[in-house]
Parts: structure tokens; sequence; C-alpha cells
């Protein structure tokens, strides 16, 4: 695997690939890899001749109170994960290579559909910060292939939106979430679960699955069934965020007779927040797979 931090080194390397004919696929990630990031970068392996991996903490997207001074940057062991399953590129550039004239004055990529509710509402700026770093580095690796995982919903409706919009000659592939055994996603941020709440980590998915299964069973009252859903997770001793059922297709509250439905949830514990979702397709008489 060959490590880059400048956008020219890369930009050579990928550019001889591409004269060679090369299908490109690419992964961006903040680092501190798991299965999760790891099963995204295989599944561009599948249709792609080279694999390029993005670590990187973009601070646009951290709310000034949230956890960017203390994200889990991993770089030696994320490397030997890289190269375990044969990644081609790595591009780990440093924050003055990604905004050179600082953050304040940096173009901003604006989605204005989909980005003020659920994750939106209490992280604002925050997808202003993914739809403006994610451009850029499209824009960097110019894959044919960029994989985005479902375990943050949102976002990827939000980056589908926007590489739309923009016509992006990107294709924007979607990979399923990877769970512990408990259920629990996948996800850079579970270390900050402390030891005593880890156990109860598994209850924001149980109530996803508990309400999958209530609306499989017939039931619509979609309000109610977000005031049950919540009050289990308060039960289990963690606050909750948001806990909604949406129209998969553009997030707004789902309506009776919608067939794609997510269940989105994010809550609170000691030191994190952690977010997950379920989709479901109802069929015609009102039964449904789940995902
Ligand atoms: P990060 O949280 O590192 O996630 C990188 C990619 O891995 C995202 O597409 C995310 O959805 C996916 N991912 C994380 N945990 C997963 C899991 N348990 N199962 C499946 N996929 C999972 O998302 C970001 O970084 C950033 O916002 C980024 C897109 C890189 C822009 O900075």
């Amino acid at each position: 695997m060959q490590l880059f931090h400048t956008i020219q080194g890369l930009r050579e390397a990928l550019g001889a690939e591409r004269l060679a004919g090369r299908r490109i696929g690419f992964v961006p990630t903040m680092g501190n890899l798991h299965d999760g990031h790891l099963a995204l970068l295989q599944q561009a392996r599948e249709s792609c001749h080279v694999v390029v991996c993005s670590i990187f903490v973009n601070a646009l997207q951290f709310g000034l109170n949230e956890d960017w001074d203390r994200y889990p940057r991993t770089l030696d062991a994320d490397m030997e994960k890289l190269q375990s399953i044969g990644c081609d590129y790595l591009f780990h550039p440093a924050d003055s290579e990604m905004y050179p004239n600082g953050l304040d004055s940096q173009t901003r990529v604006v989605c204005p559909t989909m980005t003020d509710i659920l994750c939106g509402a209490s992280r604002p700026g925050h997808f202003e910060g993914v739809t403006t770093v994610v451009t850029k580095l499209l824009n960097i690796v110019q894959p044919d292939e960029a994989v985005f995982g479902l375990k943050d919903y949102q976002q990827l409706a939000v980056i589908r939106r926007m590489a739309q919009d923009l016509c992006m000659a990107t294709r924007i592939v979607a990979a399923p979430i990877h769970r512990e055994a408990d259920g629990l996603a996948m996800s850079s941020r579970n270390s900050y679960i402390t030891a005593d709440e880890r156990p109860r980590a598994g209850q924001l998915y149980n109530t996803l699955q508990w309400i999958a299964d209530q609306i499989k069973q017939g039931r619509r009252d979609f309000s109610l069934l977000e005031v049950e859903g919540k009050q289990q997770i308060g039960s289990a001793g963690f606050r909750v965020d948001y806990l909604a059922v949406c129209n998969s297709r553009n997030l707004e509250a789902a309506a009776v007779d919608d067939q794609e439905v997510t269940v989105l949830g994010a809550m609170y514990t000691r030191n994190a927040r952690l977010i997950d979702n379920l989709s479901l397709t109802l069929d015609t008489r009102g039964k449904a797979d789940a995902e």
C-alpha cells in the first residue's frame, strides 16, 4: 500500500492508474478503522481494480463542543488493517493540505434538503462540513465509485442528493451496517462507551427492531411508537436525541401508506453520541421485510 500526504502525490499516482484503464474505488473515512470500514473497502475491491482509502478527521464537520480533538487517531493500527485487506492507496492529509486557507474562508457545499433534521438538528453545520469535505475528496481522488455505509443513513442520503444535484461523475454506492454480536452498530465512537454502559448499549438497536416489529404487525401510529421507543431507551439509562420513523427516500416523517420506511435513532451515553437505523420495505398488504 502506498501512503500519500499530499494531493499532488496522490493525483499523480492515480492519474497513472486511470491511464492504464483501471477502475478506481474510494472509501473516505476518519480512521480508527473497524470491520465496518474494512467491509466498505472490500466491497469497493469487488467492482474496482484499485482501492483508495482516505483518513482525515475533518474539523469542518465537528461542532465547537464536539469531539474533534479527542477523536481516536490510530494511524499505525489502521495502516496494518488496510495492508491486510489489500488496500492500494491511503490518503492521509494534514489539516493544512485540505484547508490551506483555513476553515472560515473555505468555500462550502450546501445541500438545502435533509440537513437540518435528525442529526442535522442537534449538529448544526455538520452536514455542510461533510458535503464540503466529501466534494473535495471526490475531486482529489476522482473515483469511479465511492462507497458509504448505511450506518450513517442520513449522511448517505445527503451525499447521494449532492452528487445528483452537482452532476458528479462518481457512482455513490451503499454498504450494509456492520454490528457487534449484541447488535450495537460498529463505530469509532464506541470506544467512548464506558464498561458499565457497554452491556446496555445494544438498546438503541433493540428498540429500532422493536419498532420495526410493531410496524410489521400492522401498527402505523408512528408518533406513539416513537414515544414508546424513547421510553425503552430511557429505561436502559440513556438520553435520547431523536427517534423517528421516516420515509426512506426524503427522511420526512413517514406517512401511513409509505412503502419504504426507515427508523432512525440517536442516543447519548455518558461520553458519546451513538446513531443507528433500520430500513423496512412494506408490501401492499402492510406486511414488511426488515433490512
Ligand atoms: P467515518 O465515521 O469514519 O465513516 C466512514 C465510512 O464508514 C462512512 O461511509 C460510514 O457510514 C461507514 N461506516 C462506519 N461504521 C460503519 C458500520 N458499522 N457499518 C457500515 N459502515 C460503517 O462518515 C465519516 O467517517 C465521515 O463523515 C466522512 C464521510 C469520511 C467525511 O468526513
